[in-house]
């Protein structure tokens, strides 16, 4: 044994102590010992004490902040790179992934199905496997082989499990290498590590190099999701048993950790809300030199012989890669010293890579002997305490890095006690039978005061990249949703332009006698009440889905005291699309029926008639229908006065007599009506089944009188294509499919009628785009006018919960998960966002107009409202007023909601025309 002693003064002391040992007593016990005291003698610097280990975590820590700032991070020898994975799953997560996972000891590639409506948690998770092995000339061969062979792999694998390879499938990339990663499908290698050394794909964006090498491949159809590094999928794993799992290391092949970090602490990625996943790379501590003085000669050896000397040092101290080699040249060099084998050095043990991590795991007699050292029982447990030093130093190493992620965590939170769970894969991790245990012991010691809780990634890495791809695929179909919301959106440039397009029309319709798109259609209304108004009237109001009777009795300057007594008579659909004379006949026998409810049949009243559609008067008793709007479209009536035709009705009639002395726009009545209330009143919009507005115009034609209500028909607005450039296809759809195609655009845009009828053709193509329903095209989504704009107010409300409002669309037929109702949320707000804001800028428009008509720097004026769409929608009178208020920002304008409808403004012009 000695002949092979080198013989250096450290040496021989320790065989002069074997000796001695030997000589006073040949007890085995005493053998073990000596063995034992040789060995920490001889790794004595591998046996990390608690001290020693939070002084490496410190290190660690100062490590990681000079990673996480935006300064010292190019310097840094601990990249924190940044993920953009920004939450641990929240059982939503599901689809159906192909995966890949590179960079362990084992490629595969998978499948995972997260069944609907099931979730991970719940055990809907379905994952098939096939293990490639990857030939080391590709290992060390060219990026394109590499990736070739990926692909090749992938393909195999569909074939294999008869996946369709004519359907585009989303694909999650696990790949184990620091990557810099701008977006979540994006990844550009900075450095091999472990043993891959594969050339021209250092500083590339792997998930390119992996879609080209797809495409050369050919008959497959991916979308790479997103990519990810092995800690962050493990991670998520983990992450979907418990949700306080907010780091994940691996232990495996190489070292790694990642963990959630306040984003604010994260300089290279923009955004201060949330937290973002950091992959520390805490493979790379010490390539600077921190770590140098816990660097052993072994660690040295293993580096200077390793494909990446001077990199990655903390996991060339800890990782299965290397554990094995580090026992090997401890061994070599006792064996060499004489320590082991009565000084035999074999070939196999002088030869690299012949100690695995597996060995170091079991290390047992039968690796000795097959390394031709015939050990006796002293060597066999000479050589079991190296393996126990270096695989503790392994686990020591990993919980002081880990200390140092959680103290940081602890400060992030800034709380004392912290619970948290963190994730754990890899083989060493998995198959060494002390390192767990140890691992968990030292990590508690090291930080007393935190709960941690470890928890081994039992189905591996790729269904935590599949989650992280589910996240993924609904974040590329929300942002595809919004696209599409994006063209209802109005920039200010674009609500300026139709102001000014709206204020171009006003003065075409006011000055021209030929057609124009916005009529200016005058009223024969001089003025506004003015509280001296008496006696009974009796009003009727045709225009929205009722027919209303009401007789209104006014008491001279006291505008509270008018009373009011009314009746509603809904129109059947079938009366307002038959003939004129069915109609005029059912509104006659209405007001017969009135008469008699209110025991009048006899008196012959003055009467108010509100028709809100647009009419050519010659005066305040005479009418021509231009056109049906809305929903109406009873033959022969366009072309005939309207007030005769109410006359003729009633005279067929034969029950009773009235004086019809005025018809009035709904407008002009709601505008009479708030006037009556206050006298600053000089503008009345209606924002419900139509949209409308009329206001006191003063710059009229010569011959006319001084100033007259003048009833816009502003809906028609954008007939002649003005508006053509902020129409959607499903604004034009709209249109196309209505009773009156080319007519009314702005109406269209901005009326309760055809709201909830865009609303519907969005949702339609979102879902025949397989962006909402789950693509599935119900019935009720294929029916028009389902969506009336009750529903969208109800939807629209934030005082409801996502439940009621699915409970709102489950009353229309429509079946939707959570995401999909807070889109149908977004779209219902998209579209009425958009009609406020039209209306407002039509509005600043109008006031604008008046302002420059009086000659006035500074307007004060109040605008009558009327419609449910203004009364009943949650968010519409506010942007309403915003816009206006901001295009026409000389004018202060007061919105007044009418009480009484227009109703009771038709009664007050006709008590007018007895007032003079
Ligand atoms: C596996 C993961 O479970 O663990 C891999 O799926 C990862 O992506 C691996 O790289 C790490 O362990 P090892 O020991 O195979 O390197
Ligand atoms: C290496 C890689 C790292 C990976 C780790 C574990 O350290 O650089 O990205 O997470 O191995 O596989
Ligand atoms: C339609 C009618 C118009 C009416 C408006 C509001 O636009 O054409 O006359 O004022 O609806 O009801």
């Amino acid at each position: 044994m000695q002949t092979h002693i080198q013989k250096g003064p450290h040496s021989q002391l320790l065989h002069q102590l074997r000796s001695s040992l030997l000589s006073l007593c040949s007890d085995s016990h005493l053998i073990c010992i000596y063995n034992f005291f040789q060995v920490d003698r001889f790794l004595h610097k591998m046996r990390l004490n608690d001290e020693q280990l939070n002084d490496i975590s410190a290190r660690f820590q100062a490590e990681m902040k000079k990673g996480l700032s935006a300064e010292s991070n190019a310097a840094a020898a601990v990249k924190m790179l940044p993920t953009h994975v920004r939450s641990t799953p929240d059982g939503t997560e599901k689809g159906q992934f192909l995966a890949l996972d590179l960079g362990g000891s084992k490629f595969k590639v998978l499948q995972i199905k997260v069944r609907e409506d099931q979730g991970i948690r719940k055990g809907g998770v379905e994952i098939e496997e096939k293990t490639y092995p990857i030939p080391n000339e590709v290992l060390n061969g060219r990026g394109t082989e590499l990736f070739d062979h990926v692909s090749e792999s992938l393909k195999d694998f569909m074939h294999e499990k008869n996946i369709n390879p004519k359907k585009k499938h989303p694909l999650a990339f696990t790949f184990s290498f620091p990557c810099e990663q701008p977006t979540l499908d994006q990844g550009f290698l900075l450095e091999w590590t472990k043993d891959f050394s594969v050339r021209g794909l250092q500083g590339k964006d792997v998930v390119d190099s992996l879609r080209q090498a797809i495409k050369r491949t050919g008959g497959m159809d991916m979308e790479i999701l997103a990519m990810v590094n092995d800690t962050v999928a493990t991670m998520m794993t983990c992450g979907f048993d418990d949700k306080n799992c907010e780091v994940g290391v691996i232990i495996g092949s190489g070292t790694n950790a990642c963990y959630m970090e306040q984003l604010n602490h994260v300089d290279l990625v923009e955004g201060d809300e949330g937290q973002m996943c950091v992959s520390t790379e805490w493979g790379a501590l010490g390539d600077d030199g921190t770590l140098d003085d816990y660097i052993t000669e072994f660690d040295r050896e293993v580096d200077a012989c390793s494909i990446n000397p001077g990199k990655q040092i903390f996991e060339k101290m800890v990782s299965g890669m290397y554990l094995g080699e580090l026992v090997r040249l401890v061994v070599l060099k006792m064996a060499k010293l004489g320590l082991l084998f009565d000084g035999r050095v074999t070939n196999a043990l002088r030869t690299k890579g012949t100690i695995t991590t597996a060995h170091v795991a079991a290390m047992e007699e039968e690796i000795l002997e097959s390394l031709n050292l015939s050990p006796s029982a002293d060597d066999c447990i000479a050589v079991q305490h190296i393996s126990t030093i270096v695989s503790f130093r392994s686990s020591n190493l990993v919980a002081a890095g880990l200390a140092a992620i959680l103290t940081r965590i602890q400060k992030n939170r800034n709380t004392r006690e912290l619970r948290i769970t963190i994730g754990v894969d890899g083989t060493v991790y998995k198959t060494h039978p002390q390192y767990p245990k140890r691992l968990h012991k030292v990590v508690r010691r090291l930080l007393p005061e935190c709960h941690v809780r470890f928890v081994l990634s039992e189905s591996g890495s790729s269904k935590g990249a599949a989650l992280v791809s589910a996240v993924a695929q609904r974040l590329a179909s929300r942002k595809r949703q919004v696209r599409t919301l994006n063209s209802f959106k109005l920039s200010w440039e674009q609500l300026q332009l139709v102001k000014a397009r709206m204020r171009a029309a006003l003065q075409a319709g006011l000055k021209t006698d030929g057609p124009s798109e916005v009529k200016m259609l005058p009223s024969f209304v001089y003025r506004t009440p003015d509280g001296s108004e008496h006696g009974k009237y009796l009003a009727l109001d045709l225009g929205g889905t009722n027919f209303r009777a009401m007789l209104v009795n006014f008491k001279k300057g006291l505008q509270q005291n008018t009373k009011l007594y009314h009746k509603i008579y809904k129109i059947p659909l079938e009366i307002m699309q038959g003939t004129g004379e069915e109609l005029f006949d059912y509104l006659a026998q209405c007001v017969g029926d009135f008469l008699d409810y209110m025991g009048m049949k006899n008196t012959r009243l003055p009467a108010g008639f509100t028709f809100s559609f647009p009419c050519e008067q010659t005066a305040l008793d005479t009418a021509t229908l231009l056109s049906w709007t809305k929903g109406f479209k009873a033959t022969n009536c366009e072309g005939h006065d309207v007030v005769d035709m109410l006359r003729e009705a009633i005279k067929r009639r034969d029950e009773f007599d009235l004086d019809i002395v005025a018809l009035v726009n709904d407008t002009v009545g709601t505008l009479m009506s708030c006037a009556y209330e206050d006298p600053q009143c000089q503008v009345a919009l209606i924002a419900g089944t139509g949209s409308n507005v009329c206001y006191m115009e003063e710059d009229l034609r010569d011959g006319d009188e001084k100033k007259m209500c003048i009833n816009t028909e502003w809906g028609g607005l954008g007939d002649d294509g003005t508006l053509d450039d902020i129409m959607t296809s499903d604004d034009t759809e709209v249109d196309q499919n209505s009773i009156n195609p080319g007519k009314q655009r702005f109406e269209k845009l901005t009326s309760g009628m055809y709201l909830g009828e865009i609303v519907r053709r969005v949702l339609l193509n979102l879902t025949i785009r397989g962006l909402l329903f789950k693509g599935y095209v119900s019935e009720a989504l294929k029916t028009p006018g389902i969506f009336e704009t009750k529903y969208l107010s109800q939807i629209e409300s934030d005082r409801l919960a996502l439940l009621q409002v699915r409970s709102i669309l489950q009353h229309m037929g429509l079946e939707g998960t959570c995401v999909d109702i807070i889109t149908v949320k977004e779209v219902c707000g998209a579209i009425s966002r958009r009609a406020a804001q039209l209306c407002g800028a039509g509005m600043a428009a109008v006031v604008d107009k008046i302002r420059e008509n009086r000659g006035l720097d500074r307007l004060n004026i109040t605008v009558g409202v009327d419609g449910t769409l203004y009364k009943l929608h949650p968010h519409f009178s506010r942007i309403l007023q915003e816009t206006t208020r901001a295009l026409a920002p000389q004018c202060d304008v007061t919105f007044l909601p009418s009480e009484e409808g227009s109703g009771k403004g038709a009664a007050l012009i006709a008590a007018l025309t007895r007032d003079p």
